[in-house]
C-alpha cells in the first residue's frame, strides 16, 4: 500500500534532511527526486564549486609557496582532474544521501511526482504510474537561475552559461564576464581568477555582494581588483550579442567580451509543473508562502528550502525541513532566521551572521560596534603571509547581546558557528568574554574583537 505519513517533493537539503530526520523519527517517509538525490547544492551548487574552489587555493598556494620557504619547479593544474575529482566527490556524497536514505527506511521514488488532488482519505500524488497517498505533503522543489529579460541573453548557449553549465566546462576559457557580482559571481571569479582566466565583473548595485557588510565587501573588492579582475559596479546590462556584453554606467555605454559569459543575478523559486496549483497553494513574491512552521496555507501542506523564495541557502532549508519534522513528530519547534550565518567561499572566505552595521541602523536597533585586523589572531599571521582580513563585532547597545559578526579572512567559514550560537543564545558581550576559546586558533579573532569594546 502507497500510505505514508509524509511526503516530500524534492531530494535536495531540505528534502533530504527532513527525510532522514523523519524516518529515523519512525515516520514512513517517500521521497520524489526526478534528478539526482542532493539537490542543487549536492550536484551543482555547493559541494561542486567548493571542491572545485579547493584545487584552485591549492594551485594558488603552490604558486606563492616561496613565502613559506617552499619552492617547486613547474607549477600546474590539469583542468580535466580538477573536473573529474569533482565529479568524484559529488558521486560520493550522492551515495551518502542514498545510504542515509535506506538506514532511514525512506522510500525513495526517482521520478517526476504530480501532486493530483487532497481529499479527506489524505494527498494524492502520482510518478511514475502509481499513486502514493500520504498524511502531510512537503515541498522541497528548490530554485533555479533567474535569466532576466535583457536582449540577447534569452537563453543558455556555448557563451552564456548559468551556475549548471559553468561547470562542466571542458576546457578554462581565457576570458569570462560575470553579469552579477553576488554570492554565485564572486565564487566563480575567484576561482578562474586563480588559475588564471581573465575575469571582468558587471554588477547592477554600487557594491558586490548585497547583504554582506559593506566594508568587507570592499575589502574584498580591493583583494581582488589587485589579483586583476575587473569591477564595473552601478553597470546596467542592456544588450548581450555574441561574446558582447553592452552595459550603461554613468550616462556612457561599454562593451566588455568574454570567451563566456556567467549570468548569476539571483535564483527563483520552482512552483510550476508539480501541480501545486491542485492544491491552490498561496504564493508569495513568486516563492510559496509559509509561517515559522513552515506550513502553506493548505492544511498538511508544507514548504521547505528555496522553494520558499527566501534565505537561499542549503542550511536554512535543513533547518527549515527539521522544523516541519519536528512539528510532526510532537516536537513545538519554530524557524527563526536571526542567526543564519552566510559564507562567500572566495579566498579569502567572508563569513558573517546576524546584523551588519547597514541592517541594525535601518531597523533602528542601537549598536556599538568593534573591529579588529585578521591579523590580531597568532595562527592568522602564521598561516596567511602577508594576508589581509578584519572581524567586525555588533552589539546591543540596550541589552548587551551579539547582534553581529562579519569576518573576511581564512578559515571564517569554520569559525562563524561560534557566532551563530552566540546570537541563537541571546548571549551577551560578558557571557561571550567568558567563553574559552582554543589556543592558538584564528578564532580567537573573535574573543579578541570582544575585548575591544
Ligand atoms: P545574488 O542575489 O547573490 O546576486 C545577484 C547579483 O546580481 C546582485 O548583486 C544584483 O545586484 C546583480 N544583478 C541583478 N541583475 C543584474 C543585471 N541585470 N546586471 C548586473 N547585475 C545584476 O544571486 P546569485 O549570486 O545568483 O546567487 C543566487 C543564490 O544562491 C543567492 O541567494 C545565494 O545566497 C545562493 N548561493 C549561496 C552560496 C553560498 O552560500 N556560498 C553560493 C552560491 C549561491
Amino acid at each position: 500500500m502507497n500510505m505514508y505519513d509524509l511526503m516530500i517533493i524534492g531530494g535536495g537539503p531540505a528534502g533530504y534532511v527532513a527525510a532522514e530526520r523523519a524516518g529515523h523519527n519512525g515516520l514512513s517517509v517517500v521521497l520524489f527526486e526526478k534528478k539526482a538525490l542532493g539537490g542543487v547544492c549536492l550536484n551543482e551548487g555547493c559541494i561542486p564549486t567548493k571542491t572545485m574552489l579547493y584545487s584552485a587555493k591549492m594551485y594558488e598556494n603552490a604558486l606563492h609557496g616561496d613565502k613559506y620557504g617552499i619552492y617547486g619547479d613547474n607549477i600546474h593544474f590539469d583542468y580535466g582532474k580538477i573536473l573529474a575529482r569533482k565529479n568524484k566527490t559529488v558521486r560520493k556524497l550522492v551515495a551518502g544521501v542514498a545510504s542515509k536514505m535506506k538506514s532511514n527506511q525512506v522510500t525513495v521514488v526517482n521520478g517526476d511526482a504530480m501532486i493530483q488532488k487532497k481529499t479527506s482519505a489524505g494527498i494524492e500524488i502520482t510518478c511514475n504510474g502509481e499513486t502514493y497517498t500520504g498524511t502531510n505533503l512537503l515541498v522541497c522543489t528548490g530554485s533555479e537561475a533567474f535569466i532576466p529579460p535583457i536582449p540577447g541573453l534569452e537563453q543558455v548557449s556555448d557563451i552564456i552559461l548559468t551556475n549548471r553549465e559553468i561547470l562542466d566546462l571542458k576546457e578554462l576559457p581565457a576570458s569570462l564576464v560575470i553579469i552579477g557580482g553576488g554570492v554565485i559571481g564572486m565564487e566563480f571569479a575567484s576561482f578562474y581568477n586563480s588559475l588564471g582566466s581573465k575575469v571582468t565583473i558587471v554588477e547592477m548595485l554600487p557594491e558586490i555582494l548585497g547583504g554582506i557588510d559593506s566594508e568587507l565587501s570592499a575589502m574584498l573588492r580591493d583583494i581582488y581588483t589587485k589579483k586583476g579582475i575587473e569591477f564595473n559596479l552601478q553597470a546596467k546590462v542592456v544588450k548581450v550579442e555574441g561574446n558582447t556584453v553592452t552595459f550603461e554606467k554613468d550616462g556612457q555605454t561599454s562593451t566588455v567580451e568574454g570567451e563566456k559569459i556567467l549570468v548569476s543575478v539571483g535564483r527563483k523559486a520552482v512552483t510550476k509543473g508539480f501541480g501545486l496549483e491542485n492544491l491552490a497553494v498561496e504564493l508569495d513574491r513568486g516563492g510559496i508562502k509559509t509561517d515559522e512552521k513552515m506550513r502553506t496555507n493548505v492544511p498538511n501542506v508544507y514548504a521547505a528550502g528555496d522553494v520558499t523564495g527566501f534565505s537561499l541557502l542549503a542550511h536554512t532549508a535543513m533547518r527549515e525541513g527539521e522544523v516541519v519534522v519536528n512539528n510532526l513528530s510532537g516536537r513545538e519547534d519554530r524557524m527563526r532566521y536571526n542567526a543564519i550565518p552566510g559564507v562567500v567561499y572566495t579566498n579569502p572566505e567572508v563569513a558573517t551572521v546576524g546584523e551588519t552595521e547597514e541592517s541594525a541602523t535601518a531597523k533602528g536597533i542601537a549598536f556599538k560596534v568593534a573591529k579588529l585586523p585578521m591579523a590580531y589572531a597568532g595562527r592568522f599571521v602564521a598561516e596567511n603571509e602577508g594576508g589581509t582580513g578584519i572581524c567586525k563585532v555588533l552589539i546591543g547597545e540596550k541589552y548587551g547581546e551579539v547582534l553581529g559578526v562579519h569576518m573576511l579572512g581564512n578559515p571564517g567559514s569554520e569559525i562563524i558557528y561560534g557566532a551563530c550560537i552566540a546570537i541563537e543564545q541571546e548571549m551577551t558581550l560578558s557571557e561571550m568574554q567568558e567563553v574559552v576559546f582554543p589556543h592558538p586558533t584564528v578564532s580567537e579573532i573573535f574573543k579578541e574583537t570582544l575585548f575591544a569594546f
